[in-house]
């Protein structure tokens, strides 16, 4: 048979295959009109006959279900899977799409009225989406369907890469009456699997403690997560997994899901009464609700799905090249990024222009690059209680000007870079003087504050106008090379003055649909200008960002012992090439927990390397180890961040944590293994590296030892792990 990519269409039995290197995902129109969801997962060279596989009408169960009699035979919703499950029909699993209609009633039946196929991918209307460099990279499917009734016609839209195991989806749906439609759900995605043999794993957190792993067998009804926080947060991540029970690193089936979308979502998987699956994801329905008027056109944000017959590993790379390609764009993409020095852990809000300047100067002498500027240089910010919105200089601060602060650190031969929060608004600031209804609010009832501060109201045009003029201002106004664009807090009472009544339900989405619009105008104005997204750490840590940041802060704590946990559950879905990490001071602001400074230098450059702390108090010893470690980051960020990362022991799972980054020619593999619980009691572990040269003979650079490709991988590194705290870094290189 031959081997096929891009989408496939089987006209006699109004089936379609969409193909990747190594899957597919098959629709199958049943009785030319409703959309089924045939099969995602392993690659299907044919579908011939599988339709006929799908056909069920006998069995004692059938006599209890609800039948659409209208097709040529009847047609059991609940017991098929769907495309595009809708609510009324008696398909009782979740659907993925509910809306009321003008005469009150909230029933649906869309039904197959077309197909496009055609080569490339299209850009979504207000949403971010991933991307083709060339029309020949991906086919594109748009199913169109139609309700009769009601005038609502939805389009069903797949992209299948011709090269990456990956497959996106995202759903348009107009109005074609002349009569108000309201969307109340509208899932980006959603597959149906046969059993539900699946574990479901998702990254739970708070501040300080992103992305946690939970691995939790699924269990009959509905499993999910969710925000309600106008940011997809630290809380729960939109990237969720069903494993199968045995999957493991290497081997076993993983559906991956993600959401390119950062503001209220939910994700999930429903089992039903005969112990099928429905994964889903899109936008949170709880409190959204859209009124999509005649002729308007209402489009989801992207979802993204990666199968892997090879367990969490596969997924991981699959997701990792993905993102770093055809999400993340602009100048940075391909580019090592600048080693940064942040001064937040190095003074907080207690500084003046000398004082960074003397942080510049020592940072400059041990090779970093960029000086990046925190909290506290505008308005009258002295602490976090004043001044968000007021984006002028402090001249308390900074009297000579921010012009001056750039130019010394120019002059060090080093980039300037500067912290915004530009979504929020201080009570005590002159924008909040000026503008008291530019927040979000409910007029009448108490605005809550978190960290003293109100979010200002993004689905606003003239506060994103507010925004991209102000901070054009300030870019434009010195050489900054560099943003670091915070959100501090989560949203609350989401209203808006400017919306009526019934658009008050559409607050949240909106916001998100003005804040990419400001980030995207941003970004085009300044191209130049290389921007690192930052919630509280790492709380908006999403597919969304990645379309406008070229990195992120990955969390606040900066604790080496706490970031391998954090940075291992981030890796599941994201690569290390967005994932900001520094070395800070000890003991630990945090945790005051107190680590060596190699340790926290091999932790951090398993991400975008930088620090965290004011060089001045290190020993000579240690700046020494700092010149070292930027040295070698030079050299290896490239296998850190364009190789292949894989977790060879999880914090998660015992006392170690083992992270392999692999070069993709597998001349140079890098492993460092960090102790957090000493075992006196089993002094050597064995360590089975993976993705090596089997065949090849690697030299650990710091011994001169020689080891084969095949011993790393089938018999494994022996090594100590009876020391607390233990680190190690190998630097493994191919003769
Ligand atoms: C947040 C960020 C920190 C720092 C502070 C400044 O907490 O995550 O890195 O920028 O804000 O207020």
């Amino acid at each position: 048979m031959a081997k096929t990519t891009g989408i496939q269409f089987d006209k006699e039995h109004n089936v379609f295959n969409l193909q990747t290197p190594g899957t597919s995902y098959v629709i199958g129109i049943y009785d030319g009109k409703i959309p089924m969801h045939v099969h995602y997962g392993k690659k299907l060279n044919s579908t011939y006959g599988i339709f006929d596989m799908l056909d069920r009408k006998e069995g004692q169960l059938f006599d209890y279900m609800p039948m659409s009699m209208e097709y040529s035979k009847p047609f059991a919703h609940n017991e098929h899977p769907q495309e595009l499950p809708v609510y009324g029909d008696g398909d009782y699993r979740t659907p993925a799409f509910h809306a009321q209609y003008a005469d009150g009633s909230t029933i649906t039946k869309l039904l197959y009225a077309g197909h496009k196929i055609y080569d490339g991918k299209p850009a979504l209307q207000d949403m971010p989406s991933a991307y083709v460099e060339s029309d020949e990279e991906a086919q594109t499917l748009e199913i169109y369907l139609e309700d009769e009734l009601s005038g609502l016609q939805a389009v069903l839209c797949y992209t299948a890469y011709r090269d990456r195991d990956v497959i996106t989806r995202s759903n348009r749906y107009i109005n074609k009456s002349d009569k108000l439609i309201k969307l109340l759900r509208v899932d980006s995605g959603c597959i149906d699997l046969p059993h539900m043999n699946f574990d479901f794993v998702h990254f739970y957190g708070n501040w300080a403690k992103e992305r946690m792993v939970e691995r939790t067998p699924l269990f009959r009804g509905l499993q999910s997560v969710d925000s309600t926080r106008g940011a997809s947060s630290h809380f729960q991540n939109p990237f969720i997994c069903l494993a199968a029970h045995d999957a493991t690193e290497e081997v076993g089936d993983v559906y991956g899901m993600n959401l390119v979308y950062s503001g209220n979502f939910h994700a999930g998987a429903f089992v039903d009464s005969m112990e099928k699956v429905r994964m889903f994801t899109g936008i949170n329905p709880f409190d959204f609700q859209w009124m999509l008027n005649p002729g308007e056109t209402f489009q989801t944000p992207e979802c993204v799905m990666v199968y892997s017959d090879e367990g969490f590993g596969k997924m991981s790379h699959i997701y990792h090249e993905f993102i770093k390609e055809r999400i993340c764009r602009g100048r940075f993409r391909d580019q090592e990024r600048p080693i940064l020095i942040n001064n937040w852990e190095a003074t907080y809000f207690d500084f003046d222009e000398d004082k960074i300047a003397a942080i510049a100067e020592k940072a400059a002498q041990v090779g970093v690059e960029l000086m990046v500027l925190d909290d506290g240089w505008f308005g009258k910010r002295n602490n976090d209680r004043t001044s968000l919105g007021d984006w002028f200089v402090n001249e308390e601060k900074l009297p000579k000007g921010l012009n001056s602060l750039v130019k010394r650190v120019n002059d060090l031969g080093m980039k300037f870079g500067l912290w915004f929060e530009p979504e929020m608004i201080s009570t005590v600031s002159e924008l909040y003087k000026a503008h008291p209804d530019w927040c979000l609010h409910v007029e009448g009832r108490v605005r809550t504050e978190g960290r003293y501060q109100l979010v200002l109201d993004l689905s606003r045009e003239d506060v994103c106008e507010y925004i991209i003029e102000t901070l054009s201002k300030v870019l434009s106004s010195a050489n900054i090379e560099y943003i670091k664009w915070d959100m501090n807090r989560s949203m609350t009472e989401i209203g808006s003055a400017f919306w009526s009544a019934e658009h008050q339900r559409e607050v949240a989405h909106r916001y998100m649909i003005g804040l990419y619009k400001v980030l995207g105008t941003l970004k085009e104005r300044f191209p130049h200008i290389l921007m690192e997204g930052c919630a509280g750490g790492g709380g908006r840590f999403d597919l969304g960002m990645f379309c406008y940041f070229d990195q992120f802060w990955t969390s606040d704590d900066t604790d080496a012992v706490e970031r391998q946990f954090i940075q291992t559950g981030t890796s599941y879905g994201y690569p290390t090439m967005v994932m900001g990490s520094h070395v800070s001071a000890c003991p630990n602001h945090q945790t005051s927990r107190i680590t060596d400074i190699n340790t926290r230098g091999y932790v951090a450059m398993a991400g975008q390397f930088g620090y965290e702390l004011d060089l001045n108090t290190l020993s000579e010893e240690e700046i020494e180890k700092v010149r070292e470690q930027i040295k070698l980051c030079k050299e290896l960020a490239p296998v850190f961040h364009k190789g292949d990362m894989h977790r060879i022991k999880s914090p998660f799972d015992g006392n170690m944590t083992v992270w392999e980054f692999v070069s993709k020619d597998q001349k140079i593999a890098i492993v460092e293994i960090f102790i957090i619980k000493c075992a006196p009691w089993n002094p050597y572990q064995s360590l089975k590296l993976r993705g090596l040269d089997p065949d090849a003979v690697y030299v650990d650079r710091n011994t001169g030892k020689s080891y084969t490709g095949e011993a790393l991988m089938y018999m494994g590194l022996q090594r100590r792990c009876d020391r607390d705290f233990g680190y190690e870094m190998l630097i493994l290189e191919k003769q």
